[in-house]
């Protein structure tokens, strides 16, 4: 069955633009900006001192040329790091990108500095368009409600934490933790909140979500491995946003099945399919 969407299927830069771009950082967000995305999706981490910052991992081993868990770091110790030549070339040397749209420019700083959460409100802030921010708040039950809380405390200095609707909301917040969710649903009833999910949970086979949310983030497995499941969210009146949806024929299925959001690690190669 083909779903009838009332808004047309937005496409959010996964970590940014990052299968070009080092992942989560401010090159990767601009680049997203410039291909055209309609959201940027980011997680958050809270430092060893109460920043959030916008890292995958755990630890920042993986993309940065530092090693620790960030957790245990604090700002300052990430600042120091780079978290953009990784990207540039593997452990053998070999580019990773073949012709890249993104250049390593050592002199910039910034765009492969660690980002701060509150840095990428700014950027979204000031694109001069429309651009809207999927935030996943990472293990947050380790840290008892302080990841939501510092969130909240942030996108109020934005003005973003109270949505008059939550269909207008530029923000919301997405979590594989119903709890994390049920927080910041707590503090801001109007935030809009994602249920992140790669198992099909009975719940889930019904169409339901965990009380209280109203967009299902299902995986591209899910997707392909269940649609029916998916078309029950839709018939629901829920909202789908899949995640990370890379290949030319899960693009197409998405569209067939209606869903509501692509995340993608590519959404200039997304836009194109899309026609737009
Ligand atoms: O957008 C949701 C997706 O990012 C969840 O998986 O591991 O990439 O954070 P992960
Ligand atoms: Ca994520």
């Amino acid at each position: 069955m083909t779903h009838a969407r009332q808004r047309p299927i937005q496409v959010v830069a996964h970590r940014g633009a990052s299968e070009e771009a080092p992942e989560h950082t401010l090159a990767a967000y601009r680049k997203a900006i410039e291909d055209g995305a309609d959201a940027l999706e980011c997680d958050v981490r809270l430092t060893a001192d109460g920043h959030l910052v916008c890292v995958h991992d755990r630890r920042v081993n993986r993309t940065s040329n530092g090693r620790g868990a960030v957790s245990a770091l604090e700002l300052s110790d990430l600042a120091a790091l780079d978290f953009g030549s990784w990207k540039s070339r593997d452990a053998s040397g070999r580019p990773r990108v073949e012709e890249p749209d993104w250049e390593h420019r050592p002199e910039d700083r910034e765009a492969t500095s660690v980002l701060t959460l509150e840095r990428l409100l700014k950027l979204v802030c000031d694109a001069g368009r429309r651009v809207e921010l999927a935030i996943e708040t990472k293990h947050p039950t380790r840290w008892a409600g302080q990841v939501e809380e510092r969130l909240l405390l942030l996108l109020k200095r934005f003005g973003l934490d109270a949505p008059t609707a939550a269909e207008d909301s530029p923000v919301r917040v997405m979590s594989f933790s119903a709890r994390s969710l049920h927080r910041v649903r707590a503090a801001s009833p109007t935030l809009p909140t994602v249920h992140l999910t790669q198992f099909v949970s009975p719940r889930l086979r019904d169409g339901r979500l965990p009380v209280g949310v109203r967009i299902a983030g299902p995986s591209i497995r899910i997707v392909r491995g269940h649609p029916a499941c998916i078309e029950r969210l839709k018939q629901s009146g829920h909202q789908v946003h899949v995640w990370t949806v890379n290949e030319p024929e899960d693009v197409e299925l998405c569209v067939r099945l209606g869903v509501d959001a692509i995340i993608t690690n590519r959404p200039r190669a997304v836009l194109d399919q899309l026609g737009r």
